[in-house]
């Protein structure tokens, strides 16, 4: 292990169940309209582990770390640490980056979880730069996996249409080139905020419960915050960002963030029509198209943001 001076993303892996829920799917279960949902939320379709499905999270997330240590070219063996950001493990314990670096034969990892929602690929990265930059490994697998619809009420037409399952990977990676990687990450919550979006580890009620309005308005608001603070901690302005790539949970959140910080709509990557929110997998997903179709290349300076349930809040500038 060396003295890294930064740490890049050097490879991106996704996975997603094949079982797909259209919103003509939910208009047999609920009281709603594709028109609805298309227009209050910008979501198509969503990837779903069906009910009674043996698929876990463990298994969804290694799928997508082995496509993102195949493309880096990292043998298992040569990964030191695995963090998992997820908010539906498998098991309370073993933790599900446990999981994951039996299913894969990591055996040279550490492995633990985080629990910051929908912001945990963020949070992730961000430990992973500083275990890099503080001697505790040269690879780390940083994934976000999550089966959201064994949490989700389909009774309850405001929630269920936006969420699906799906995993994202990063092989994270110490490097000497301090001009390009992970260049800032700006972390926060409001714990008091904490009961506008939750679930229950225990009692009757054990599916997502959220005020939608609410959790809209703070999400717009604390995003933006938050991504000022990592465009001014990476040393840079607004207009150096080539690409926004923020957290899919809902199109007319992100066209607010596009509109408040009067970003072109072609800097904005965009694929919540295809997934619904997943959560901790979102930002690596959309990551994953734009790198897949060119967008995103070496050289690309790209902001990511995400906000979720804690409430917590993650922002980053990439430079690829
Ligand atoms: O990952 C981070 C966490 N999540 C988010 O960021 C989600 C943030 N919130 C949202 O995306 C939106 O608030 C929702 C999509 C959840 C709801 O959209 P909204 O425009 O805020 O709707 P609303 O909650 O203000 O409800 C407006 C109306 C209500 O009817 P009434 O009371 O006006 O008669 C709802 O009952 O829309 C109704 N409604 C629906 N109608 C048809 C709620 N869900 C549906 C539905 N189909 N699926």
């Amino acid at each position: 292990m060396g003295n890294f001076r930064q740490a890049d993303i050097v490879s991106i892996g996704t996975c997603v169940p094949d079982t797909v829920l259209t919103n003509s799917d939910f208009e047999k279960m609920v009281d709603t309209t594709d028109q609805w949902i298309v227009e209050r939320t910008g979501i198509r379709k969503r990837h779903i582990v069906p009910k009674g499905s043996p698929v876990t999270t463990a298994q969804l997330g290694s799928k997508a770390a082995r496509v993102a240590l195949q493309k880096a070219g990292i043998a298992p063996q040569r990964v030191d640490g695995i963090i998992c950001a997820t908010v539906t493990p498998d098991t309370f314990f073993p933790s599900t980056a446990c999981h994951i670096q039996a299913l894969l034969g990591c055996r040279n990892a550490y492995a633990f979880d985080i629990s910051a929602a929908c912001a945990g690929f963020i949070y992730g990265l961000s430990l992973a730069k500083n275990f890099i930059l503080a001697g505790q490994g040269t690879n780390i697998l940083v994934i976000g996996s999550e089966i959201l619809s064994r949490f989700t009420d389909y009774k309850d037409r405001a929630t269920c249409i936006l969420f699906g399952d799906g995993a994202g990977a990063a092989v994270v990676r110490g490097t000497g080139d301090e001009h390009a990687g992970i260049l800032s990450t700006c972390l926060g919550a409001d714990g008091t905020l904490g009961n506008i979006l939750y679930c229950n580890a225990w009692g009757e009620n054990r599916t997502m419960v959220m005020e939608g309005r609410e959790v809209f308005k703070n999400a717009v608001r604390m995003m933006i915050d938050m991504s000022y603070k990592a465009i001014a901690a990476a040393g840079l302005t607004i207009g150096d960002i080539d690409y926004l790539i923020p957290h899919q949970a809902n199109i007319r959140i992100i066209n607010a963030m596009r509109d408040t910080m009067k970003l072109p709509q072609e800097k904005i990557v965009v694929n919540i029509e295809n997934y619904g929110n997943t959560s901790s997998a979102s930002i690596p997903l959309a990551l994953n198209e734009a790198m897949a179709d060119g967008r995103v290349r070496k050289g690309s300076t790209v902001l990511f943001t995400s906000l979720g349930g804690g409430l917590a809040v993650a922002s980053a500038v990439v430079r690829f």
